[in-house]
């Protein structure tokens, strides 16, 4: 089995629960309200650690409680954390949670914008060790940038990148991503005002023309889409009821990384990925949320799907 590095952010998620997301100038009262760990980087690194991957975290928290906190979280599921340095103040979001389990999220990045050139060098060796690097965008697109140039030097390397939040990816970036992961909207983001009139299947095409090899379109309770130059298909999602989807699309990230770092086919890892997501949506929280490989199993058993694991 490949080894698994995250470089990417580590967030302590403040969640309110509320019947309906708030309007421009409303104030309304939260039904519940949690502290929970979080980060698009360290929920997929647990993801994929709780999935069965050996993985490592690159990035940084600071020297308070919640940094401490996010790092116990990772060593208690098996990620390495020697990575992870402490300084200034631990990334935050504001999390609502709706009724039928939609969000809406404001990142404060603290640390995770600090992370510099120099604690990618001092990782190089665990990226060297890596068969998949996988980044996503809530750290500065210097260090992205980076981060695929040092390891465009060892070819057992392939760059998983999530882009999320949606943003811009510059042109030194597509070129080193090996798979792009990203959501509809994130899609509709990286093709650009100008291509706005395209659909999805051409706006993929465009992308993999630019050189990336495998991209994954995640379409919540529609399932998702793999494509590769010689491949295109629709793969369904496994029909649950959402409590919270935040974290979801982490779960399916870390799960399909594991899948490939233990050498399944494209189409089988996104179908691990859809299941493991599937659980996700029904549990509250991110890192709460994700499911072990032991209750991945069980769910696949219960629910008769024949999918392959
Ligand atoms: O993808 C969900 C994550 O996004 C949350 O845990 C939050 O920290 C934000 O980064």
């Amino acid at each position: 089995m490949g080894k698994i590095a995250v470089v990417g952010s580590l967030n302590i998620d403040f969640i309110s629960n509320v019947h309906e997301l708030p309007k421009v100038g409303e104030t309304i009262t939260a039904t519940k309200f949690k502290v929970s760990p979080g980060g698009k980087g360290a929920n997929q690194a647990i993801a994929a650690a709780k999935l069965g991957g050996d993985v490592e975290m690159i990035g940084r928290v600071g020297c308070d409680e919640f940094g401490e906190l996010l790092i116990e979280n990772l060593s208690k599921e098996d990620v390495s954390t020697k990575g992870i340095k402490k300084e200034g103040d631990t990334g935050r979001t504001f999390i609502n949670v709706d009724h039928k389990g939609e969000n809406t999220i404001t990142y404060v990045p603290g640390a995770n914008g600090e992370i510099t050139k120099e604690d990618i060098d001092k990782n190089l060796y665990t990226l060297s060790q890596s068969s998949y690097i996988l980044l996503q965008q809530e750290i500065e697109e210097e260090i992205l940038e980076y981060v695929v140039e040092r390891v465009s030097s060892f070819p057992e390397c392939k760059v998983i990148m999530n882009a999320a939040p949606a943003r811009h990816i510059n042109e030194k970036i597509i070129r080193g991503v090996h798979t792009l992961i990203v959501n509809e909207v994130e899609l509709e983001y990286l093709s650009g005002k100008e291509n706005s009139d395209m659909n999805i299947e051409e706006n993929i095409h465009r992308l993999l023309n630019q050189g990336i090899k495998k991209i994954i379109v995640t379409l919540g309770e529609k399932g998702a889409i793999f494509a590769s130059q010689s491949k295109y298909k629709h793969i369904p999602a496994i029909k649950t009821s959402a409590v919270d989807t935040t974290g979801a699309g982490d779960t399916f990230i870390g799960a399909y990384v594991v899948a490939k770092s233990e050498g399944q086919p494209d189409i089988e890892a996104v179908e691990f990925s859809t299941k493991a997501s599937a659980i996700a949506v029904t549990r509250n929280g991110a890192q709460p949320s994700i499911p072990t490989r032991e209750e991945l199993e069980q769910f696949v058993k219960k629910s008769g799907i024949i999918h392959r694991l």
